[in-house]
């Protein structure tokens, strides 16, 4: 890192609205088409200089190399000393992964094809346990495809709160049950305790073969095994799918299951659309590139510590928390790949909501707030539904409104009714919510964190951070409390007596 050039300096900072001077031009050169998608990031304070040293800081930090390695299957999360092949199970990759990837596809198809034809009974339910990268991404592509033509009723299960499994159980026939147990490791005490109360809910209910309903989803098939799933009913995917990339893996499972197979291919290959286009387009023509110059512009060069995403689509309402988890698990880091401390912020916090929802609960801090807050807003062109167009006119015409409302802002005598302006959004935009359009949208993000990951010098691959606390929990019941603090020895107590 020592040769890295330092961030870009802004120090003229022009308003959006002066970027504005000569506004076509400016939408012609700060949007692009990829993959299906389009982006318009003109009104941010994005300029063609900042591109250029963005650009320099991205070659300097060995972008080109670090992509390569990417889809090479080279070692790329140096931590743990593993390749991140979650492309090479969209056909994007060294040759080798994504051959095995299509085999466990294919075996993934074949159990598909048996449950349909009714081979592990009547099912109608899916009740589908996975936590973090193993709930988020089937849950936000169940929620988003599966809204009129899902073929199975699938709950998601994450929590450990056993109140998030009794809701699953309220609604569902333990006889057409089919359990999926999805962990990576198949070692997360939430997964697995909700696994048991799975199993047992199905043996009070007297369903004959209980294990004979389960289905595991892992990158360890030997603990699946061990915890009594039957080999043919384990759908493996590699050690070198991260968890939080894992969607196109056997992860995806519920997914596939719900949607049928060909929506499940097209999704994979809309995702592969955009790893061609991450790949072979020129940085400054390129959306991920594009998107985490902007994300480093407001992190590092306007110190925001956070950034917005709204989706304005109810079928994609999940998706600010599946982001959360890709960008934060990601990205919000302290270290560089080397273990020095960063110089430098790392990945800001990621939140949002839905539209319009938002617009009655949040958007007055965005607008007239102290702190600047960069927001991204997700449309689709067509409705995801057959009622009055009014609905969807209603919904796009807010969504672009609250876009030029944040830049141009609006002067009043009145101090309260004044709106500064000069608030950053970029727009991505959808002709349809597809298979295939959130396939490219899920890889865009995915590139984007992995962008950001270079610029920042750090490994988006490995998530320490999230052990700690994981440890400790154990350790309540195996070491007791004497080694805790006087508040947490006091909260124990009062909870357990
Ligand atoms: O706690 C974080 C984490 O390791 C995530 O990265 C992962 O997606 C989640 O837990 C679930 O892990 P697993 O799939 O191994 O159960």
């Amino acid at each position: 890192m020592s040769d890295t050039p330092g961030w870009p300096s802004d120090p003229a900072a022009p308003r959006l609205t002066e970027l504005f001077a000569d506004g076509e031009r400016r939408v012609q050169q700060m949007s692009l088409e990829a993959a299906g998608l389009y982006f318009d990031f003109s009104k941010t304070h994005l300029t063609r200089d900042l591109i250029g040293a963005f650009r320099a800081r991205l070659d300097a930090c060995g972008f080109a190399g670090a992509r390569d390695d990417l889809f090479g299957g080279r070692v790329v999360n140096q931590s743990e000393g593993r390749a991140a092949e979650h492309s090479a199970e969209r056909g994007e990759g060294a040759p080798a992964s994504v051959d095995r990837a299509r085999a466990q596809h294919a075996r993934m198809r074949a159990l598909i094809d048996a449950i349909e034809a009714e081979a592990l009974g009547p099912i109608r339910h899916v009740l589908h346990i996975g936590i973090g990268g193993s709930a988020l991404g089937p849950q936000l592509i169940v929620d988003a495809l599966g809204r009129d033509e899902s073929r199975y009723d699938v709950a998601i299960v994450s929590n450990v709160d056993g109140a998030a499994l009794e809701e699953a159980f309220r609604r569902f026939d333990p006889g057409a049950t089919l359990v999926v147990v999805a962990s990576k490791t198949f070692t997360t005490t939430e997964t697995m305790l909700n696994a048991a109360s799975a199993l047992a809910w199905l043996e009070e209910d007297g369903v004959e073969d209980p294990y004979g309903r389960v289905i595991a989803l892992t990158a360890a098939p030997q603990k699946a095994m061990e915890w009594g799933v039957d080999e043919t009913r384990i759908l493996p995917f590699s050690e070198t799918v991260g968890g939080r990339y894992s969607l196109w893996s056997s992860i995806g499972f519920p997914a596939a299951l719900a949607l049928g197979w060909d929506r499940f291919q097209a999704l994979l290959e809309g995702a592969a659309a955009m790893d061609r286009h991450f790949r072979l387009a020129d940085p400054a023509a390129s959306a991920p590139v594009l998107a985490a110059f902007v994300d480093q512009y407001y992190a590092q060069l306007r110190r925001c510590e956070t950034r917005a995403v709204f989706a304005y689509d109810e079928r994609l309402r999940l998706l600010p928390a599946y982001l959360q988890q890709l960008e934060m698990e990601s990205n919000g880091k302290s270290v560089t790949v080397a273990g020095t401390p960063l110089d430098h912020p790392s990945a800001p916090v990621t939140w949002g909501g839905v539209g319009t929802d938002c617009q009655h609960a949040v958007f007055q801090l965005l607008h007239q707030g102290t702190r600047l807050v960069p927001v991204e807003f997700v449309a689709a062109v067509e409705p995801g539904h057959a009622l009055d167009p009014a609905h969807h006119r209603t919904l796009l015409t807010n969504c672009f409104a609250q876009g030029a409302a944040l830049m141009t802002g609006k002067d009043s005598a009145d101090p309260q009714r004044a709106y500064p302006g000069d608030r950053p959004s970029t727009t991505i935009l959808l002709e349809e919510v597809t298979p295939e359009t959130l396939g490219a949208l899920l890889a865009f993000y995915e590139h984007r964190t992995f962008a950001n990951a270079v610029l920042l010098g750090i490994n988006p691959f490995d998530q320490f951070g999230v052990e700690l606390g994981k440890a400790i929990a154990r350790s309540i019941d195996t070491e007791g409390t004497e080694a805790f603090d006087a508040s947490t020895r006091t909260l124990i107590a009062r909870a357990f007596g």
